[in-house]
């Protein structure tokens, strides 16, 4: 496959033409009478048309039919796509996750969209205020079908196995280590080439925004240039009958046949747009003297609530990097956290949890459930010699963090069978080292 072309940026405006229609953007107007090449003017929204300038979304789409050439919606089977958060009862303990199990081809071909499994989530998709975490489980292409979400944006986190996203702003290729997010409306199909799995944040009713930089200033953590957006790519295939658009609508999946492949996008404008970023570009932030900045230096995207920095959920990772703090303890401390917190790992070995925290499995610490390091690694750390030392090379662990109490699906509890009964006893040996008569601190023994 030809290497795919991108422009750089993050929210900007952006224009597009397929180079094999030159000038089919329309000069000066986004409504000519008749569009150049005969195409039809389209209105993406992502916003309120009133939201204030510095959040108003939108694009414009030039293409050779409007998305409205369709058979009417009826619903179909729902899969393990969920937004009922009160399926089973609350649980407020420590819970992880095996490796999500994928299905094997040669006993059912699974596509991305069957593929999706809703794990936990909170909040109200009809007034668009929360969030949901999906796992996509799949080893086969979407043929000719496509899916749009009504209720939210998706940020995809390939684990295993690489993407390659048709939309109708471009394509995209994905693999693990890099993320993309589709916004609220965009229509996608995802090929796979193997077993594939990975993690999705969706967020209802807010888009993601990089965070503010504060003292940092101008440059650092995710870097705006090192957002991907795809170029305007258009197939002119006909399917009589037979392309199935799949939407998300308050929850529930609903399809319509049309003839046409919705990927006939020839041109297209505007500030709205699908987009990837490498997560290797991020630039680490750290503590270089003592003690530890909170994990918020790690924010790769926030999707931001209405109360000033409390986040319907942030992205955020935890990269390779230099540990070079003195007289401290260096991995992650213990805490409480009024946020919840859903971690997963796409490589590697996470520094506080060196076993049963594996690649393509997850965690979830609720809002103020105690965690931390295993005692395993609270020993380690307390005798560590503090030489500048690398962390997490060949590892990529992130965390989606909410403002909201997150409830679990049944999936997550027991239909996936990958919850790990075990995970508190990975605390257990943690013993008392107290010495009430001597302040001088000694190693653990
Ligand atoms: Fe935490």
């Amino acid at each position: 496959m030809a290497e795919l072309k991108y422009i750089s940026g993050f929210g900007n405006e952006c224009a597009s033409e397929d180079p094999r229609c030159p000038g089919s953007l329309p000069k000066g107007q986004n409504n000519p009478q008749i569009c150049p090449y005969n195409l039809y003017a389209e209105q993406l929204s992502g916003s309120a048309f009133t939201c204030p300038r510095n959040t108003n979304k939108r694009s414009w789409l030039y293409r050779i039919l409007p998305s409205v050439s369709h058979k009417p919606f009826a619903s179909i089977d729902q899969g393990h796509i969920n937004h009922n958060w009160d399926e089973v009862g609350p649980d407020p303990n420590q819970l992880r996750w095996k490796p999500f199990e994928i299905p094997k081809a040669c006993q059912k071909k699974v596509d991305f969209v069957s593929g999706l499994h809703t794990l936990c989530g909170a909040g109200d998709i009809r007034s668009n205020n929360g969030l949901a975490v999906h796992i996509f489980l799949c080893n086969s292409p979407m043929e000719n079908r496509c899916f749009y979400n009504s209720d939210g944006d998706f940020l995809i986190v390939p684990q295993k196995g690489k993407l390659l996203i048709y939309t109708e702003f471009g394509k995209m290729f994905l693999q693990p280590n890099e993320i993309c997010v589709i916004q609220r409306g965009m229509r996608f199909s995802v090929d796979v080439f193997e077993e594939t799995r990975g993690y999705i944040l969706e967020v209802y009713g807010v888009h993601f925004e990089l965070p503010d930089l504060g003292p940092i200033g101008a440059n650092g953590l995710a870097n705006p240039r090192d957002f991907l957006i795809p170029v305007a790519w258009y197939e002119d295939r006909q399917v009589p009958g037979g392309f199935t658009v799949i939407n998300k609508y308050q929850g529930k999946l609903f399809a319509s046949k049309q003839d046409v492949s919705p990927f006939n996008v020839v041109a297209w404008h505007g500030n709205y747009t699908p987009y990837k970023y490498n997560l290797e570009n991020f630039m680490v932030i750290n503590a270089v003297a003592f003690d530890h900045a909170d994990p918020s230096i790690f924010t790769v995207l926030t999707a931001k609530s209405l109360r000033p920095g409390v986040a319907i959920a942030d992205f955020v990772i935890f990269p390779p990097r230099w540990g070079v703090a003195d007289k401290t303890f260096r991995p992650p401390y213990y805490h409480r956290n009024c946020m919840s917190e859903f971690m997963g790992l796409i490589k590697g070995h996470y520094e506080a949890k060196q076993g049963g925290f594996l690649p393509g499995g997850g965690s979830l610490h609720s809002a103020m459930t105690p965690h931390g390091p295993d005692a395993d690694c609270f020993e380690k750390a307390s005798k560590a010699k503090l030489e500048p030392e690398r962390i997490a090379d060949g590892t990529m662990a992130f965390m989606f963090e909410s403002s909201l109490s997150l409830a679990v699906t049944k999936w997550g509890l027991k239909t996936c069978g990958c919850l790990d009964e075990d995970y508190y006893k990975c605390w257990e040996p943690l013993q008392a080292h107290f010495t009430p008569t001597s302040r001088s601190p000694t190693e653990p023994k």
